[in-house]
């Protein structure tokens, strides 16, 4: 058993600093930055340039208002701010795109609205699981008129309890101006989730329940885009039936405007199941915004084409490849990467994943290899999509047909097949152990078969070498054989902050 250690009994005072710690808030101020350009804010330089208002008939039109109160964003996304969906007749169809996330205690949504003049309106909506919540009740009649004073509606959106999901509700608010033919079509979307208990205590089993590739599909024909705007460049990785590119996005109002883009997709050998399991996985993330995270923008899922998956660009690419990259240049230029770099990073991951946590998000598949950089050294947390044929050597079979990060699991998730936040707190472990050895496998002797036994008698992975012991009491709490005992992600954005300033001051 070379290459790991036996840890004793992580007793109570293992997170230096997080004793006594108050319940942190929420950060504000990097919710803030991962939501600047949703909000209204006055020359926000990255924001779309504002489409023609379509509402308006004339140069005077209905001066229609349709926004989230403060209190509102404030209760939902924990900013203080205003988010308008229509100002005045302007659409904003950027705040429209994002499809919010409702947790499981969140049964009610408040919209505020008004016109100046006669605005007809009639309200629809779908619900994608109507096993897990029942259809979504207002209290404003399906059809009618704009109020012309300020007025609130409410939207209800109850959980049946029968059924453990997340559930996309699409609400559908169409406006008539003038009883003409001509009217504005706004959808809204929102990722319910389902859940009976709360975040940290949620336990959910792995779901291996097959969705055929059509239900795939249909799950992300909203965001699916013409194959014509993408462009493909140069292979990232490549995999036995996967790929990944760097591409070309054009954008969809002018064709001279390009974004560049990670364009995940699969070879003719792929199977169904690996197409289906590729889409499935690529929505982990789907509807949450935050700077260190990475969801899926679009799709492409046209006939006759290979299913290609859509995500924002990171210029530096994967954060495992990266990290290994270090290693190289390393033994020539031990400055190349600092400890204090690695540690932010980590802070970053733990952001990312503190947000998760609160939106009642369980990952499952935390690691490096899940994560991706660019050239300031930003780390944002993608899904796994493509990862275990991109990284067959991390994943393994233990005896069923499937292909688990053995190495990155709780016991409780190997022995049980049980994940909750906690069980991602211990893959963060597991990731931080990643960056301080600058992309080593873990546990790299142990058979993937013994790991449960092997963590069931207390043995860990070693300390690396270099590793300060504060950084390694930080993992070592990541895996504590009993969940409640490991630390929550607030608190280890809160301890690794302390070390980071700490570093700085030594330096
Ligand atoms: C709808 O109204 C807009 C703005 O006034 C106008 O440009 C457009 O042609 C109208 N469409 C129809 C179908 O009447
Ligand atoms: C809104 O208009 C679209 C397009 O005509 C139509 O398909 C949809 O059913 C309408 N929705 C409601 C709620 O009336
Ligand atoms: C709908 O409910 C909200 C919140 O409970 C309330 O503020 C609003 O006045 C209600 N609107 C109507 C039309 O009853
Ligand atoms: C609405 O239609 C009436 C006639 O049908 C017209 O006189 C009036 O100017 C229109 N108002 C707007 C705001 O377009």
């Amino acid at each position: 058993m070379r290459g790991a250690a036996r840890l004793g009994r992580p007793g109570r005072s293992c997170l230096p600093g997080a004793r006594g710690l108050r319940a942190p808030p929420p950060p504000p101020l990097l919710l803030l930055l991962a939501l600047l350009p949703l909000l209204p804010a006055p020359g926000a330089a990255a924001a779309p340039a504002p489409r023609p208002p379509e509402l308006q008939s004339a140069s005077a039109g209905p001066s229609v208002s349709l926004y989230l109160s403060e209190d509102e964003v404030r209760r939902l996304i924990g900013l203080d701010a205003e988010l308008y969906y229509v100002r005045n007749d302007l659409i904003s169809h950027y705040a429209l795109s994002f499809s919010l996330l409702v947790p499981s205690e969140t049964n009610f949504l408040h919209f505020t609205w008004h016109a100046k003049s006669k605005v007809e309106y009639k309200l629809g909506f779908q619900v994608d699981n109507v096993l897990a919540m029942d259809m979504p009740q207002v209290n404003i009649s399906v059809q009618g008129e704009v109020p012309r004073t300020l007025s609130v509606f409410r939207v209800e959106l109850s959980c049946t309890g029968k059924v453990d999901s997340e559930v996309m509700i699409l609400m559908q608010l169409n406006l008539t101006v003038n009883s003409s033919k001509n009217f504005t079509v706004l959808n809204f979307k929102r990722r319910k989730m389902c859940y009976k208990s709360y975040p940290t205590l949620r336990i959910e089993k792995n779901d291996l329940r097959s969705v055929t590739l059509l239900e795939a599909k249909g799950k992300v024909k909203d965001i699916a885009i013409s194959r014509e705007r993408i462009t493909l460049k140069d292979v990232l990785q490549e995999g036995t039936f996967g790929r990944i590119f760097h591409g070309i996005l054009i954008d969809e109002k002018d064709p001279n405007k390009e974004k560049q883009a990670f364009v995940k997709t699969v070879k003719d050998q792929a199977s169904e199941i690996q197409v289906t399991m590729m889409l499935t996985e690529s929505c982990k993330l789907r509807g949450l915004h935050h700077r260190n995270l990475l969801p899926i923008t679009h799709v492409c899922i046209e006939e006759g084409e290979k299913p290609m998956v859509i995500l924002p660009y990171m210029n530096w690419g994967n954060l495992k490849l990266f990290l290994r990259q270090c290693k190289l240049v390393e033994a020539n230029n031990p400055q190349a990467i600092s400890q204090q770099d690695l540690v932010h990073m980590a802070i970053q991951i733990a952001c990312g994943m503190s947000y998760l946590a609160r939106r009642e998000v369980i990952h499952k598949d935390l690691a490096a290899r899940n994560c991706v950089i660019d050239d300031t050294l930003q780390v944002k947390i993608t899904d796994n999509a493509l990862s275990r044929d991109l990284f067959p050597m991390d994943y393994h079979c233990l005896g069923d047909n499937e292909n688990r990060p053995v190495r990155w699991m709780a016991l409780e998730s190997l022995v049980n097949n049980e994940f909750s936040s906690a069980s991602d707190v211990w893959a963060f472990g597991v990731t931080l152990w990643e960056l301080m050895t600058l992309g080593q496998t873990p546990y790299v002797d142990i058979d993937p078969f013994e790991m449960a036994a092997y963590l069931k008698d207390g043995y860990r992975i070693a300390q690396p070498i270099n590793c300060p012991d504060e950084l390694f009491a930080v993992m070592a709490c990541c895996w504590a054989l009993d969940p409640e005992e490991r630390p929550k992600f607030q608190q280890l954005v809160q301890c690794l902050t302390e070390f980071h300033a700490a570093l700085g001051a030594y330096v």
